[in-house]
């Protein structure tokens, strides 16, 4: 897409970078990349995680897949093409972020493993990918926006799980059963996590 059209731009350097806006709020810029099926518990469980970590006087922001296609992202369905796309966008998006120093808790089904490992890739040290994995029967018995009744109905068309795959990562830094594990279990998981690699400063 557009990233090809950006010929004759060059990259201007900014005497004020990363590091000194970390040593400014005393935070290093992290990226949190949930992943996982509609209704696995992402949202959730980044929620009650955002709250620790708020509780604890970290900077985050949360970028949700269900809010940001209220916006930035209103112009993409759910097609592999606009999926692809929404991650993209989210990608470059997070590594804005990131490099502002906050951390950053996202949570996009993003189904495909090329997609992630992009992010990965951009976002380098600073990527922790969080699986929230569950079964899609537990998915659809809670179904709490009533969208796997409707994708069974036929009257949405290419749904996660349903008539459009999930790719479930192989190496993520986290894995939560969110059908077997409590929320608060799960958050002192990530939290643990992130202090065992020197992820929280404060
Ligand atoms: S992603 O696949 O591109 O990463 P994203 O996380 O932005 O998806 O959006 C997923 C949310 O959109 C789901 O939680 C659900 O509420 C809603 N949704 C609507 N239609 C679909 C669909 N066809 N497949 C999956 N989710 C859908």
């Amino acid at each position: 897409m557009g990233a090809n059209k950006s010929n004759n731009v060059v990259w201007h350097s900014m005497s004020i970078g990363q590091e000194h806006r970390e040593n400014l709020i005393n935070q290093k810029g992290l990226l949190l990349w949930f992943t996982g099926l509609s209704g696995s518990g992402k949202s959730t469980i980044a929620d009650a995680l955002n709250r620790q970590l708020y509780e604890r006087k970290y900077l985050t922001y949360m970028l949700d897949g269900d809010n940001l296609r209220h916006g930035l992202n209103s112009d993409l369905g759910f097609s592999n093409e606009d999926r692809v796309e929404n991650i993209r966008r989210v990608r470059e998006l997070s590594k804005l972020f990131v490099d502002a120093g906050i951390i950053t808790i996202t949570t996009f089904i993003s189904p495909f493993k090329e997609d992630r490992q992009k992010v990965r890739e951009l976002v380098k040290s600073r990527f922790v990918e969080i699986f929230i994995d569950c079964d899609i029967e537990v998915c659809e018995k809670r179904d709490p926006k009533g969208l796997y009744k409707k994708a069974r109905e036929g009257k949405i068309k290419d749904f996660t799980g349903i008539d459009s795959a999930y790719e479930k990562p192989e190496n993520p830094e986290i894995t939560i059963l969110s059908h077997k594990e409590s929320i608060d279990d799960s958050v002192e998981k990530i939290i643990k996590f992130l202090e065992h690699n020197g992820y929280l400063v404060k």
